[in-house]
Parts: structure tokens; C-alpha cells; sequence
């Protein structure tokens, strides 16, 4: 069975409750995905980190709470935004997050470790790489090599190399800035698609939403393209902030958050096809499709 996803909505899972998966991360795990998502009951302080899997990315099964509210960098007065998990290639799992004090002031990233994907993590403290201010941050991973996005509103949108064991940062392969050079964008997520990297960002506007954009680069070092939008412009991407693009079977999905601050808990998620290829990122809305619509291929684990 392939279940429908109708942008807009907030999520429910399998048992019927409110999905918390805002600021996802979201990796393929063997046959299922998995994700990882700010759980807002208590609105903008930590309350967890969830987690959920799925085979279609529409029926999701709660897994449990992946990271706790606890002490320090984790207590229930602090930020802990924007989960994002990679698989290191000895097994086990690593979480970067966006770790900060309620006042957005801290600016550091965090570290937690687990042996299966949903964990429990056990985390392992923050830095401010290289020194640098990080709030919104993204992850990638190429050839065993594991990469970080972070927004530093300083010096511009980084894209870091990280240590061999993924929990610090190493060096700068790349700083980005906006057109006019003001700052970085922020919620980034990038992806390589025939031969080209894609780069996409969202503009500092807090919860409310904007024109999401795309940069692209043959080299991950760059030199990276001037922005594009990926939606009809002035749509504010379909009011939405970009989280993630995942790829799956097929194509691409966008995975964005359509922030409602005074109950972010309930905030909707807009899940979108998006095409990409020639350098070129696009964001067309539907009221509702599915999984096997991309390019008519089957989720994975469906054999039907
Ligand atoms: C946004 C960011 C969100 C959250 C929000 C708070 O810029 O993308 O993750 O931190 O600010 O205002």
C-alpha cells in the first residue's frame, strides 16, 4: 500500500497523532526511511528529538523518542533544532543538531551518537566549528566522507568537511553568501544529481517563510552558481521553509516546514515533488500524490 501525501497538512502517524517531525532530517535505512524531528509540544524549547520510519513517506511508524531533554545543552529551557542523522561507515549513527541557548545566542552544533537508527542517542556535547557562529545546520556524505551545513551569519553559509569519526568539524570546503553579499542562507540541504551539486537554502526571516533558493556547483569547493528560485516567486516556496531534499526512487522530495508559531507543534508540513536536472530546481504544487507518481516508480519495500 502506498499511502498519500497531501502538502499543507500536519502529518498524523500510524496511531493517529501528530507527527513531530519539524526541521526533519530524513535518511533511507535498508528498505525504510527513517526520520528525525523537533518534537514541539512544549513550542520552541527542547522537549525531544522523535523519530519515525516509513517505506512510503506517507504512513509513519513512531519509533520512540530519539533524544531526550536531560541537562545542560539538552535542558528544557534550550533550543535543540533541526535533528539530522548520517550513518558512518563503521554502523553506527551520528546526530548533528542545532544547539542553542532560548535566546539564539549560543550558536554551537551537537553531537550524539546510537547504534541503530532510531536510537537511543547518547550525546556527546557541542563546538562552535572552527570557531564560527552555527545555527541552521544540514548534513551530507559522499564516498564515506561526511559533510556539514551551517548558517554562520557572520562569514556566510559553510559547507564543512568533518573529522574521520563525523563528531567535529575539520575544515571550510566551501562559504557561500547571498547575490548581494548580505549573509548566508540558512536551512540548508544539498544533493548531487548527474554530476552537478545542488545547493539549497532559505533566506533569515525566523518562522516566517520566504523564497527558498538554489545555487549549483560542478565541485563541492565551488565556484557556486548565482541563486534561483525553485517556486513561483513571491510564493514563499508554497509557504513553506525548506528542511530537506530527499532523494528517493525516482526523483526528489522537498520537505519543508509551514511554521504556525504560536502552536508550532501543529504545524503543517509541505511535501513536494521537486525536479531537478540542467541546473535547474522546481517546486510545483499538488493538492495530494504519492510516492510511486515519481516518475512511476515503487516505494521502497512495496512489492506490489
Ligand atoms: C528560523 C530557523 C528555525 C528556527 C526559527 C526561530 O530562522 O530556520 O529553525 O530557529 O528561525 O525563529
Amino acid at each position: 500500500m502506498t499511502g498519500v501525501i497531501r502538502p499543507g497538512e500536519v502529518i498524523v502517524d500510524e496511531a493517529g497523532a501528530i507527527a513531530q517531525l519539524h526541521g526533519i532530517g530524513v535518511q533511507r535505512v535498508g528498505d525504510r526511511f527513517y526520520a528525525w524531528g523537533e518534537n514541539k509540544a512544549a513550542g520552541s524549547t527542547f522537549t525531544a528529538v522523535s523519530c519515525y520510519s516509513s517505506t512510503d513517506l506517507a504512513t509513519w511508524r513512531f519509533e520512540g523518542e530519539a533524544l531526550t531533554a536531560g541537562e545542560g545543552d539538552l535542558a528544557a529551557d534550550r533550543i535543540v533544532e533541526r535533528p539530522k542523522v548520517l550513518e558512518h561507515p563503521d554502523g553506527h549513527f551520528v546526530m548533528f543538531l542545532h544547539i542553542d541557548s532560548a535566546d539564539y545566542a549560543d550558536a554551537r552544533v551537537g553531537f550524539a551518537v546510537a547504534d541503530a537508527p532510531a536510537g537511543p542517542y547518547r550525546y556527546l556535547g557541542s563546538e562552535r566549528p572552527l570557531g564560527n557562529l552555527s545555527r541552521d545546520i544540514g548534513v551530507y556524505q559522499e564516498d564515506g566522507v561526511g559533510y556539514l551545513l551551517s548558517e554562520d551569519r557572520v562569514n556566510g553559509l559553510h559547507l564543512y568537511r568533518l573529522a574521520p569519526d563525523y563528531l567535529s568539524v575539520e575544515a571550510i570546503v566551501a562559504t557561500t553568501l547571498k547575490d548581494d553579499g548580505s549573509h548566508g542562507y540558512e536551512s540548508p540541504t544539498l544533493i548531487r544529481e548527474g554530476g552537478l551539486y545542488y545547493l539549497f537554502g532559505s533566506d533569515l526571516t525566523g518562522w516566517a517563510m520566504n523564497d527558498n533558493m538554489v545555487s549549483t556547483a560542478t565541485d563541492l569547493a565551488g565556484p557556486w552558481s548565482p541563486w534561483a528560485g525553485i517556486a513561483p516567486a513571491g510564493s514563499a516556496t508554497f509557504e513553506s521553509q525548506m528542511s530537506v531534499v530527499v532523494p528517493v526512487d525516482g526523483g526528489h522530495v522537498y520537505i519543508g516546514d509551514r511554521w504556525t508559531p504560536d502552536d508550532l507543534r501543529t504545524s503543517p508540513a509541505v511535501w513536494l515533488p521537486i525536479e531537478i536536472g540542467d541546473g535547474v530546481a522546481t517546486l510545483r504544487w499538488r493538492d495530494e500524490w504519492t510516492i510511486a507518481d515519481l516518475r512511476g516508480a515503487a516505494a521502497p519495500g512495496d512489492d506490489a
